[in-house]
């Protein structure tokens, strides 16, 4: 099984996505699924400007000269496309959602109707790989995702394809906490996250048991925000005696 991963933060590798990316991908890659990851901050990808040269002068192609076009192809031949990405005001970050927009030359622009009589374009491949989703949120709730949990829904009914991975964790900034007491904690996350890796390299899917214990806190709220609230008052602290 190839999978690609996108990883829209512009934290990048040092960013609490990739930490869940990381323990996702290692767990694929022990079951045998080959994981590229790409991260969208390093590449330049200019904004799509809307022109549809991709559908009408070049079809498939866009006239943009940037690295777009080449991620572009990376989802060509691979079975699963997943979207690692912080959540940006209860979205998807801005590097995910530009990236998204250029993925449009993959389209073509005839319409046609879906299974549920719903427009859709006609889509340009044969082969359609699955969809997934990781983000994580700095609000401890998975309430936070809701936005996300549709947004996927839709992308996935666009490119008539299935959402096979879901995974949104709140209270993220917990993932790169150094308090000793998280780390049984942590270490049972990522021990999940593996296993999500393992079960979606051998099923193509991630079953509905994995996800839905995926969604337990790994923090409670109440603690998380006042450990949240003390590293802003620090932050704010040094900020002021720096000048
Ligand atoms: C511009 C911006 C917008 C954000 N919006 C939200 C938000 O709407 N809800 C939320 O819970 N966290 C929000 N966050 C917090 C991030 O989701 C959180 O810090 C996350 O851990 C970042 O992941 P990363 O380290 O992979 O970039 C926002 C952060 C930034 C910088």
């Amino acid at each position: 099984m190839k999978i690609v991963v996108f990883n829209g933060s512009p934290r990048a590798e040092d960013g609490n996505t990739h930490r869940m990316v990381r323990e996702f991908a290692a767990g694929a890659e022990e079951a045998g699924a080959e994981v590229e990851n790409v991260f969208l901050a390093h590449h330049e990808i200019r904004p799509c400007t809307g022109c549809f040269a991709c559908w009408t002068r070049t079809p498939g192609t866009c006239r943009l000269e940037d690295d777009a076009p080449e991620l572009v192809r990376k989802t060509l031949d691979v079975d699963l496309v997943v979207y690692a990405t912080p959540l940006y005001v209860d979205n998807v970050s801005g590097l995910t959602k530009v990236f998204m927009d250029r993925m449009i030359p993959l389209a073509d622009p005839h319409f046609e109707f879906d299974a549920s009589g719903e427009t859709v374009h006609v889509v340009r491949r044969q082969r359609r790989p699955r969809l997934g989703v990781i983000s994580n949120c700095g609000f401890p709730e998975q309430s936070h995702f809701q936005v996300l949990r549709l947004l996927f829904r839709r992308i996935a009914r666009n490119l008539q394809t299935e959402l096979a991975v879901e995974i949104y964790r709140g209270g993220g900034e917990a993932l790169n906490s150094r308090n000793p007491l998280l780390k049984p904690t942590l270490a049972k996350y990522n021990r999940l996250l593996r296993t999500a890796g393992r079960e979606v390299a051998e099923t193509g899917r991630l079953s509905e048991d994995t996800t839905a214990r995926l969604e337990a806190p790994i923090v409670p709220a109440g603690l998380y925000v006042k450990g949240a609230n003390r590293h802003w008052d620090r932050a704010l602290n040094r900020t002021e005696s720096d000048g």
